[in-house]
């Protein structure tokens, strides 16, 4: 079972706060995807069961936002924007690096399940162009070096586990 209890518990909490179940849809994909990493067909069957919603207003909405996993991904999910203001500040060549450093094209996840790449839409964050998100965390302002430091970082915390 995807929606264990503390998913539930935390979602009877925020049942005061919405207008309607469907309006919990959002937050309870959110914590889905916090145990779980992405959001499965098997977790959309559950999230339709729980809301009762059916299954394909649930497909719709994770197939909308890009924050929602489709499919699994490594330890460190690194989402680089290339929309319009990053292109514009460098968005394409930070690309090529992390895809040279880490050895996979955009979309793909390494072998070791450490990292997967993927390039994204606007993250909101323009007025510091060019952004790469990390899981939850954004980074900001970016150019190679500092890339660099943010994959050395990032290569150290993965050991340290
Ligand atoms: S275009 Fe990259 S954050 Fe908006």
């Amino acid at each position: 079972m995807i929606i264990d209890q503390h998913i539930s518990q935390r979602i009877d909490e925020l049942r005061p706060q919405f207008p309607t179940e469907q309006a919990l849809l959002l937050p309870l994909l959110h914590e889905i995807q916090a145990k779980e990493g992405w959001i499965s067909k098997e977790a959309m069957k559950e999230a339709a069961s729980f809301l009762h919603l059916p299954v394909a207003r649930v497909e719709e909405v994770v197939s909308f936002y890009t924050m929602y996993n489709r499919k699994p991904v490594g330890k460190q999910h690194v989402q680089i924007c290339t929309n319009i203001a990053c292109y514009l500040r460098g968005a394409d060549h930070l690309l090529q690096c992390l895809e040279k450093r880490l050895g996979i094209h955009e979309g793909e996840t390494t072998a070791d399940g450490k990292y997967t790449l993927t390039a994204v839409e606007c993250l909101a964050a323009c007025g510091t162009a060019p952004v790469v998100q990390v899981n939850n965390d954004y980074h900001e302002n970016l150019d190679e070096k500092s890339l660099n430091q943010l994959m050395d970082r990032l290569d150290k915390e993965l050991l340290d586990g």
